[in-house]
């Protein structure tokens, strides 16, 4: 059900879950300070409790009061990147976040989205949490279709529109000497070179550091093959200047040298596949491991899993 930006206010301030819309894909908003309408989301999302949650801020000013001790190069990062999709996990002063919004880790993930109607909308709330507005494991909502085809047509969505990028924030964590990437995501992670002076490695962490890389990701419930030869494939989900074999059916999600593009259709050809009772599919992946490429090489990998 769409409501209005007042309407999604109301019902955050009064603890329930709404969905909402930021630049890279929506969210399952509640109010970070309001333990019982976190543990909603929980429930709402089949989402395992060991996985914590992103905080949303209107502004970079407000995070610093939660942050015992700023990490080198926090600023420039936050300068350069906010508002936009951009998640630094840092850690905190425990006392000042509930538990399950962190999952009981000393660290929070902090955001500050860019799209207008969430800043508009978190100037009425105060910060929110939210993780992406889908089931748990299943693809990411970038319209606000995709929202209420996983949680009902009457469930609440705050509608933006279709997101601007389509992915989900670049995560950036503080390991206590460097910053590690815990996820790719909308910003390419060679753009973090020049400000720290040194291109972040794909962290591999283990549990307690970052519990999301853990579980099951982006999956629709057809069967995906990931390749660079084509021959012989039924379904094909490919580029819209290549050439494929006569006999397939195939799926275009872009070009072959526009990476956003393909980003931005990510989510909406996966859950169109499922949609369209399509069970096997071969995805090109004949693409460079670089930039915004190996964002969807990374969420392709997750989803065949
Ligand atoms: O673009 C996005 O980031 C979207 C929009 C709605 O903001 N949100 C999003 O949330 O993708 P979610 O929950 O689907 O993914 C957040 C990831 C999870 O993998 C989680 O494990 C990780 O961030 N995360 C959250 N807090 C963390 C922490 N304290 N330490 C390490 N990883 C953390
Ligand atoms: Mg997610």
């Amino acid at each position: 059900m769409r409501i209005s930006l007042q309407e999604a206010a109301s019902l955050l301030n009064l603890g329930d879950v709404v969905a909402i819309p930021t630049e890279t894909v929506y969210g399952l908003a509640a109010r970070f300070d309001l333990p019982e309408s976190v543990e909603k989301i929980f429930k709402i999302k089949n989402r395992p409790r060991q996985n914590p949650l992103i905080m949303h801020l209107d502004s970079c000013e407000k995070i610093f009061p939660f942050m015992p001790k700023e990490p080198p190069h926090f600023s420039s990062l936050a300068n350069e990147f906010w508002p936009g999709p951009l998640t630094l996990v840092v850690p905190i002063d425990p006392q000042m976040i509930p538990e399950v919004v962190r999952a009981g880790l000393p660290t929070q993930a902090f955001r500050i989205p860019s799209h207008h109607l969430t800043q508009e909308l978190l100037r009425l709330t105060g910060p929110l949490v939210a993780p992406s507005a889908n089931l748990s494991g299943r693809p990411s909502s970038s319209l606000p279709e995709h929202v209420e085809s996983d949680f009902g047509a009457v469930f609440p969505v705050l509608d933006g529109g279709a997101c601007q990028k389509g992915v989900e924030s670049s995560i950036l964590i503080f390991d206590g000497e460097k910053w590690v990437l815990g996820r790719l995501g909308a910003i390419p992670s060679e753009a973090f070179g020049s400000i720290l002076g040194y291109v972040p490695a794909l962290s591999i962490c283990d549990k307690a550091v970052c519990p999301g890389q853990f579980f099951r990701h982006y999956a629709p419930k057809a069967k995906l093959h990931l390749e660079k030869n084509l021959e012989g494939a039924k379904c094909i989900i490919g580029f819209s200047d290549r050439n494929y074999p006569m006999s397939s059916q195939k799926i275009l999600w872009g070009a072959s040298n526009d990476p956003e593009g393909v980003l931005f259709r990510l989510y909406d050809t996966l859950r169109k596949v499922d949609l369209e009772g399509i069970e096997e599919v071969w995805v090109d992946c004949d693409i460079p491991d670089e930039g915004l490429w190996s964002t969807l090489i990374e969420r392709l990998k997750k989803a065949a899993h």
